[in-house]
C-alpha cells in the first residue's frame, strides 16, 4: 500500500482507496478526529479513528504532538472544511509525545514564547507556513538568476578584508584565548594564529563576487553574512542571507533595473505557488491587526501588499531630492523624529525611509546617489565629487531592503580613497588587480533575505523569519 504525503492526499483529484500516511497529531478530538500534518502543507488530514475496534493503549498515546502512521480508506469527507479524509483501520504510534509538558499545545501561543522554542516552533502553523514560504523564495531566487545567465558562486565565509569598512565583524580564530602569543610591543600576535593574520566572518561576498563578475560576466552568490553590530532590533540579525549579484558592463541605472525586476520576480513566485501558506498568514495578519490602534492597522491585506509591488514601479528618487522632501515635511518640522534633518550629507535614519515609503510615495522607493562620506569606499564617484553612484531599495514596514552601486573602476580614484580612509592598500591588492587588468563599469546590490522573507510573510520581527536567530545575548539552539 502506497504513502502519501497530507498534501497529495488532500490535493488528489478522486479518492485513493487504502492509503498509509505518517505524521504528528496537531489535535484528537471526541476520541474520534486526529487531525494530522506533516509538513507538506499547511492543512491537516482528518482521520477518523474507528473508536471500538482501536485498542485502548493506542488510543491514550493519541494525544497532540506524537507522530504516528495511519493506515485506511481515503474517501470523500463526510464534514465540512476539507475534501477528503481517512476513515483509519490501523493506527500505529512511532513516537510518543506528553501531554503534559510538550511546550506547542493546541492554542495560541505569543510568538515572544514561540522563539524560545525555536526547535518545535516550526510545528505550528504560523511557523510552518513561513518557512515553507522562505524555502520557496529559496528556490525562487536561484531560479531567476539561473534562467537569466548568472553563475552562483560561493565567496569565502571566513575573510581577511572587510568589504563593508564598517568594521562589525566576528573574528576567526585558533588562538588560546586565555594565553594568546604576544608579540614584543605586547599585541596579540596574529602571525601566530591559523591563517597567520587576523580573520574574520565575512560581512559580505561582494569584492571576491566582484573577481568573478570580471570573469564570467554575471555572478551571484547567495550565502550566511555575519555582523557583530549590536543593533537590537526588529531587523537585525547577527547572522543572515545575503543574496549579491555582480554583473560586468552595467551601470547603476542597469543595476536599479536588474534589482527591481529581481525583486518582483521572486515575490510574484510567492504568489503563484504558496497559495495555501499566503492566505493562512494573511488571515493571522488581519487578525493580529484587530488588536492594535485604528491608525496603525494596515490598509492593504498581504496578497494586495504583495501584488501591488510587483505591479507597480519603484519611485526612484535622488538623495539630494529625499533630503528636500525630509527637510520640509511635518514631522521635521514639528521635530517629531529623533534625528532631526537640517544638511545635505546626513545619513538617513530608519524613521526617515520609513516616512518616505509609507507617507510620502507610499510604494517602494530606491533612493540613489547618496553623498560619498556616508557610502562604502568602493563605490564610483560621481563628477559632482561629493555623491557616489548608490542605490538603497526601501520598502514598506521593512526599510532598507537591499543597498547596491556602480563600482569605482578607476585605478586613481580607488587608490585616492582608499588612502583617505586610512585603509592599507596591501591588504586590497587583488581588488586593486582588477582596475589594473582589464578594469571595467559593473555593478551589484546585496538583498538581505530575511527582510524579503519578511515582506513576503507579513510578519514584522526578523527573529521570526529565520530558523534559529542569532541577536545579541542570544545563540541558543
Ligand atoms: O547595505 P549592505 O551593508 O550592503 C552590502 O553589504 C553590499 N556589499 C552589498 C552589495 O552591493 N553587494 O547590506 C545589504 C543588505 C541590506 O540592504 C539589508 O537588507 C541586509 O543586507 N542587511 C541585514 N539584514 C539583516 N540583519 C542585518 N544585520 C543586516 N545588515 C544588512
Ligand atoms: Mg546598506
Amino acid at each position: 500500500m502506497k504513502s502519501y504525503s497530507v498534501k497529495e492526499l488532500l490535493d488528489s483529484k478522486n479518492t485513493l482507496h487504502e492509503v498509509t500516511v505518517k505524521g504528528w497529531i496537531r489535535t484528537f478530538r471526541s476520541n474520534r478526529f486526529i487531525a494530522l500534518n506533516d509538513g507538506s502543507t499547511i492543512n491537516n488530514i482528518q482521520c477518523v479513528v474507528d473508536f471500538e475496534n482501536t485498542d485502548e493503549q493506542v488510543l491514550k498515546k493519541l494525544t497532540t504532538g506524537a507522530a504516528i502512521e495511519v493506515t485506511g480508506e481515503h474517501i470523500e469527507s463526510q464534514g465540512k472544511g476539507q475534501n477528503f479524509e481517512i476513515q483509519a483501520k490501523k493506527i500505529v504510534v512511532l513516537g510518543e509525545s506528553n501531554p503534559e509538558t510538550y511546550p506547542i499545545q493546541p492554542k495560541k501561543h505569543s510568538l515572544e514564547f514561540l522563539r524560545e522554542k525555536a526547535h518545535l516552533r516550526v510545528r505550528t502553523n504560523t511557523f510552518s507556513a513561513i518557512m515553507r514560504v522562505r524555502s520557496a523564495l529559496s528556490f525562487a531566487v536561484h531560479q531567476y538568476f539561473q534562467q537569466n545567465g548568472f553563475n552562483y558562486v560561493n565567496t569565502p565565509i571566513i575573510t581577511g578584508s572587510d568589504a563593508e569598512g564598517a568594521g562589525e565583524m566576528f573574528r576567526v580564530t585558533a588562538l588560546d584565548a586565555k594565553n594568546p602569543p604576544k608579540t614584543e610591543d605586547g599585541e596579540i600576535n596574529y602571525k601566530e594564529d591559523f591563517f597567520g593574520k587576523e580573520t574574520n566572518l565575512t560581512v559580505s561576498g561582494q569584492l571576491e563576487a566582484e573577481t568573478y563578475a570580471m570573469a564570467l560576466g554575471k555572478v551571484y552568490t547567495f550565502g550566511p553574512t555575519f555582523r557583530a553590530e549590536n543593533s537590537n532590533t526588529s531587523r537585525h540579525l547577527a547572522e543572515f542571507w545575503m543574496i549579491e549579484p555582480e554583473v560586468a558592463f552595467l551601470d547603476l541605472d542597469g543595476d536599479m533595473d536588474l534589482a527591481e525586476d529581481f525583486i518582483k520576480s521572486v515575490l510574484k513566485y510567492v504568489l503563484d505557488n504558496c497559495k495555501d501558506d499566503l492566505d493562512f498568514l494573511e488571515k493571522r495578519l488581519i487578525e493580529e491587526d484587530k488588536t492594535k490602534p485604528q491608525n496603525e492597522r494596515s490598509e492593504m491585506t498581504l496578497t494586495e501588499k504583495l501584488h501591488f509591488v510587483v505591479d507597480n514601479n519603484f519611485k526612484r528618487v535622488s538623495y539630494t531630492e529625499a533630503i528636500e522632501i525630509l527637510r520640509n515635511c511635518k514631522p521635521n518640522k514639528k521635530k517629531k523624529f529623533n534625528y532631526i534633518i537640517d544638511e545635505w550629507g546626513a545619513d538617513l535614519q530608519s524613521e526617515h525611509e520609513r516616512y518616505l515609503v509609507e507617507k510620502h510615495f507610499n510604494c517602494p522607493v530606491i533612493l540613489f546617489d547618496y553623498p560619498a562620506k556616508i557610502k562604502a569606499f568602493y563605490m564610483r564617484l560621481n563628477d559632482d565629487g561629493k555623491t557616489v553612484r548608490a542605490m538603497d531599495i526601501l520598502f514598506p514596514g521593512i526599510g532598507e531592503i537591499v543597498g547596491g552601486s556602480q563600482r569605482e573602476e578607476r585605478l586613481e580614484v580607488l587608490q585616492q580613497k582608499i588612502n583617505e580612509l586610512g585603509i592599507d592598500e596591501k591588504e586590497l591588492w587583488w581588488y586593486l588587480d582588477l582596475r589594473r587588468f582589464g578594469t571595467a563599469v559593473h555593478s551589484g546590490f546585496g538583498l538581505g533575505f530575511e527582510r524579503l522573507v519578511l515582506f513576503a510573510t507579513g510578519m514584522t520581527n526578523i527573529r521570526d523569519v529565520i530558523p534559529f536567530p542569532r541577536t545579541p545575548q542570544s545563540a541558543e539552539f
